[in-house]
Order: C-alpha cells, then structure tokens, then sequence
C-alpha cells in the first residue's frame, strides 16, 4: 500500500553552511490493512520519512507509491494540472499530528468541516459527513465546543476525524500520542486499531514508544540516521536472532554468561509460549535452573515474551540443552555471544554434543 525505494531527504543547514542527510536511501513496505510502527531516536528521520511519504516534503531523490500511485511522479510536473492531481492524490493520505494542529477559532465540527470544505463539499451534505466522523471518533456530544473546551484525547480525536474526511485508504501519524498520558494514549490507540480494522486503514506511524509498537502494531521498523536498519512483523522480528527490536520490545536484564554460568534468552511466540519448557529442561537434564528476567505480552492476540535464564556451567558443557530447546521451536540466543557469525560454529557444538 506504502512503498518507497531509494528515498534520500538532504537538508541544507544554511546556519552551518552543511547538508544534513535526513534519508539515506529508504526502502519501506507497508502492506494494505496493517498497522506499522517506525521506531528511532530523535533525530533518525521518522518525521522526515512520514512527511516525504505524504510529499509535503518533496524528497531529493527516490520514489514514494501509495495505492499504487507514483506521488514523486505526480507532482515532478510544471502548472496547475501537476499540483491538482498530487492534492487530489494527498486528500486520500489522512495525517494526524502530535499537537493535533486544530483550530482554536473554529468548533470542533468546523475543525472537521475544513478539510471537506478544501475538498468542494457543500452545504449539508459536508455537515452530515462531520457529525458521521465525529461519531465514528466518539465525539458526536462536542460537536459545538472550542478546542480549548476539550481535553488532550478529544482533541487527539477531532485530529482523527479530520484526517478522516477524504475517506483516506492510509493514515500517516507522527507521534500522535506523544504529548497524553498512558491511559488516554491507550484509547488512542485503541481508536486508530479499530479504524484500521472497520474502515480497513493502513495506517503508519512514527513513534519513539516501545509500547506502542507493542500495542497496535503489526510490523515495525527501527530507524538510524536515516536508514531503516531492520524491519519486519513483529512475530518476524521475534524470531530472529539477535533483532534489536524484539530485544527492546521485551527487554530482560541478568548479566551475560561467565566461565562457571552460561545466560541464554529464549523468545517465546505462537504456541512455543503455552509449553512448560523450563521445567521440562531441569528434569530431562537434572539441571537448576535459574530464571534472571522475563517479559510476556500479548501481542496480536498471541502470547510472546521472553525469558532469560541461568544454566550452570560454561556454554560447552550446556549444548545439548541448548539444542533441546530449540528443539522445542524455541528462539534462543546464548547473552554474551555474537548472534550472528557463532550460530554456525554453536550448530555445530550442538552436534557434536549430542553424539
Ligand atoms: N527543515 C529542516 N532543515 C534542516 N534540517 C532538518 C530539517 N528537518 C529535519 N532536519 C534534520 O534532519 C534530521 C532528521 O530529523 P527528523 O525530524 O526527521 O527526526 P525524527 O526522527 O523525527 O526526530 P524526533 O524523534 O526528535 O522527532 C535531524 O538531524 C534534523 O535536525
Ligand atoms: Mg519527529
């Protein structure tokens, strides 16, 4: 549904006289009906990423497709016929901002009637068309209230109904829930998955909140200076060795392993996570085990989570646990080892263990 190859953003820094590279040759897919989360530092590029993909930002070079329109092409073109069809283009890209962006001198209902205004829509029919958007956001009781009159969550909500005025296939939002609490955040969330569910949005957002990639998210990328670094599903992204991403999704602290101790992560998802693992570990082997952290959540219906755990002896002497757990369909990483590069010699002590 989103798709970008090669997008490269340089500013130019005139008070350092220096260019700033924004992008640096992002490749992203966003597939039609999900919701994906673009994750980073500040200063990454997330902002930069979401507003060239909505070209309100026009991207130095690359290509931005959404629905199976070229926008970079749309626009690249001189006179009015250019800019109508990339704003016709635009006006089925909805966008939600972190300080809402509203109005202050206009009702909510005027605040959503804006975008339906700019569209040519008159009269009536525009006024059905935001009161049908502010019921759909839970807000058909403010209609008539200023934005001052309403809290950061409301707010929040006139934003989405705005967004929703041109009946967009995609909703861009950039740290929408940023500036509400926990709670407020939570129902914010809880409205864009519902959209996306009823309405079938795709919807990308750019968050620098694990939990919200947690929450709503179906895939996630993470982002770093300008370089989308790893990307994928989130039961992907959890079953790959060594993903910063799932590590950060479910952090577990302990210390790595040692010359008498050896620390293993194992990453639980689909149906690995309902087995009695650990406990089939300590009787199969006779082993103590020790359990340093672990962090379960649902996500996306599915139990995930890892755990990390405390094996007694050096990593040679525990291979063969190791290997039944994987055995099991379990995702384990030994803490303290390169993830990459060791798995084909670690493979191989697996073997040679268990002869
Ligand atoms: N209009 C601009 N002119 C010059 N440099 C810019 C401009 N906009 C962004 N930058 C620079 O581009 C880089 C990426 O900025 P961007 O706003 O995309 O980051 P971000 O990931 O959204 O950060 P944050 O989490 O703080 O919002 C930064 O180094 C920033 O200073
Ligand atoms: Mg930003």
């Amino acid at each position: 549904m989103i798709t970008t190859t090669g997008l490269t953003k340089v500013y130019r820094d005139r008070s350092r006289g220096r260019d700033v590279v924004a992008l640096d040759g992002v490749d992203l897919h966003v597939r039609e009906g999900e919701v994906y989360g673009v994750i980073g530092q500040s200063g990454a590029g997330k902002s930069s990423l979401i507003r060239c993909v909505n070209l309100l930002e026009r991207p130095t070079s690359g290509t931005v497709t959404v629905d199976g329109l070229d926008l970079t092409a749309l626009g690249g073109g001189r006179g009015p016929r250019a800019g109508q069809r990339l704003r016709a283009a635009r006006s089925r890209i909805g966008m939600v901002f972190q300080h809402f962006n509203l109005l202050s001198s206009r009702t909510v209902r005027d605040n959503v009637e804006l975008p339906l205004e700019i569209l040519g829509v008159q009269g009536r029919e525009r006024t059905r068309k935001a009161l049908e958007l502010l019921d759909l956001v839970g807000l058909a009781d403010k209609a008539g209230s200023y934005p001052s009159q309403l809290s950061g969550g409301q707010k929040q909500r006139v934003g989405i109904a705005r967004a929703l005025a041109g009946d967009p296939k995609v909703l861009l939002s950039d740290e929408a829930t940023s500036a509400l609490d926990p709670e407020t955040t939570r129902s914010i969330l809880q409205l864009l998955r519902d959209l996306n569910r009823e309405l079938g949005l795709t919807v990308l957002l750019i968050t620098h909140e694990m939990d919200v990639v947690k929450q709503i998210c179906d895939s996630a990328a993470l982002m770093e200076r300008g370089r989308i670094v790893e990307s994928g599903t989130l039961d992907d992204l959890l079953a790959t060795p060594g993903s910063e991403l799932a590590t950060a999704l479910f952090p577990v602290s302990g210390e790595a392993s040692g010359d008498d101790r050896t620390v293993v992560d194992i990453t639980f998802h689909g149906d690995t996570a309902a087995q009695p693992v650990i406990s089939q570990l300590s009787r199969t082997y006779n082993i103590d085990i020790s359990i340093l952290g672990a962090a379960m959540d649902t996500v996306g219906g599915k139990q995930v989570g890892r755990m990390r755990i405390e094996l007694p002896g050096r990593f040679e002497d525990n291979v063969v646990p190791i290997g039944f757990l994987r055995e099991q369909g379990l995702q384990v990483d030994v803490a303290g080892r390169p993830a990459a590069g060791s798995a084909a010699a670690e493979s191989q002590l697996v073997k040679e263990g268990a002869k």
